[in-house]
């Protein structure tokens, strides 16, 4: 953060403490934690540290926590043992246990829920039998051959398992969901061209590259109450492919938002690396702020927020000018996206949230890369 003036604080208190509405969910506050793997879930049950990792950021502020990407429950779905699944008697009652503790802490939740596709080799935990899988047998380096195209019945059977981890989510108590279509995992591999090369109704242009994530909408909002809210995560971005970009203009995006909305997206969560970055030429916006624009849904923006300019320059090998909280506070101010995510600030300091709320600049802590070491 670059800013200690009062008026700043006061500004950021008013800004960031207003409670926002994502259909039937009162969030009480616009801080949002970024959704990050930790892989501190052996068996893919969540336990006790995971629960307090989770309910000390909600005790200390934090509005609405994205929990880490959960697999849902699809053989192919995953590659760590160490990663929570979202399926199974043992994992679901810890999942509960989270939600109850967020809750009690004045938070609210939702899961992440995560499909990785062609992000996998055959033989990795937690079901090694099985296969990866993609729209075209494809990676996300564009290479083939050891993955398989998935047939329509596999197509039906990764929907039907976000559908039961949706209606599971409701039934244990989370407050919505979020659909992880970012990043180059298995949504995202149907929506980018490089990984989806079919022919069939699920591959082409941009409409038809949607069709898997519509439905996989689809058929969540139709597993859950109308009220109950459907979040979905998309990037340009991928893991390994930083310029990857799914949309080169404003039209191109709305071709795959409105199909999205029209499936029964409620916020959209705009995933970047650093959201002061305007997403298209001859505007300000940022890509959270096209979504909000397009759809007229609520959107999350996220990336780099509370980081310093070291961070981002040793890390990312170049300088970077900083998105201060200032500037972020303006963007709000203006409506341009209606929560702010943050990840690794909070994964550094559980207390970000109350110290930003608070105006308590001066204690906030650099981030450092060993926070990952640890569920603190
Ligand atoms: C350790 C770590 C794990 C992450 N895991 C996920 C994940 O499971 N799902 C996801 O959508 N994004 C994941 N991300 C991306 C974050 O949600 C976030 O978008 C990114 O860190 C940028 O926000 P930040 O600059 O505030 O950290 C992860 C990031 C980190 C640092």
């Amino acid at each position: 953060m670059t800013v200690t003036s009062p008026d700043t604080a006061a500004r950021a208190a008013g800004l960031l403490s207003r409670p926002v509405a994502i259909n039937g969910l009162t969030v009480p506050n616009r801080i949002a934690m970024a959704p990050m793997t930790r892989m501190f879930s052996p068996g893919g049950v969540p336990g006790e540290d995971v629960v307090s990792y989770y309910s000390r950021r909600a005790a200390a502020g934090v509005g609405l926590i994205v929990t880490e990407g959960t697999y849902v429950g699809h053989d192919s779905a995953g590659l760590s043992d160490r990663v929570p699944r979202f399926h199974g008697e043992e994992q679901l009652a810890g999942w509960a246990k989270v939600a109850e503790a967020v809750h009690a802490a004045g938070g609210t939740i939702v899961p992440q829920l995560w499909h990785i596709g062609m992000v996998r080799e055959q033989g990795q935990a937690p079901y090694p039998q099985a296969p990866a899988v993609g729209p075209s047998g494809v990676r996300t380096d564009g290479t083939e051959g050891r993955g398989e195209a998935m047939t329509q019945a596999d197509i039906d059977d990764v929907v039907a398992a976000f559908a039961r981890a949706a209606a599971d989510a409701e039934r244990i108590g989370f407050d919505g969901v979020e659909l992880h279509g970012a990043h180059g995992y298995l949504i995202d591999q149907f929506l980018w061209s490089r990984t989806n090369r079919r022919t069939d109704a699920y591959g082409g242009d941009p409409v038809a590259r949607t069709k898997f994530a519509a439905e996989v909408v689809a058929a969540v909002r139709a597993a859950v109450s109308p009220q109950f809210p459907v979040i979905f995560r998309y990037s340009q971005w991928k893991q390994d492919a930083y310029d990857a970009r799914l949309a080169e203009t404003p039209q191109e995006l709305e071709a795959i938002l409105a199909p999205l909305a029209a499936a029964g997206v409620d916020a959209f969560h705009a995933s970047t690396r650093r959201y002061w970055i305007p997403e298209f030429e001859d505007s300000d916006l940022n890509l959270a702020g096209w979504t909000k624009k397009l759809t007229g849904r609520p959107a999350i923006t996220v990336g780099s927020v509370g980081l310093n300019g070291e961070f981002l320059e040793a890390f990312q090998g170049r300088g970077a000018e900083l998105g201060g909280l200032d500037d972020l506070l303006d963007r709000m101010e203006r409506d341009e996206f209606d929560l702010v995510a943050v990840g690794r600030a909070l994964l550094q300091d559980p207390n970000w949230a109350a110290k930003v709320l608070d105006g308590r600049f001066d204690e906030l802590v650099p981030y450092d890369a060993a926070s990952l070491t640890s569920l603190s």
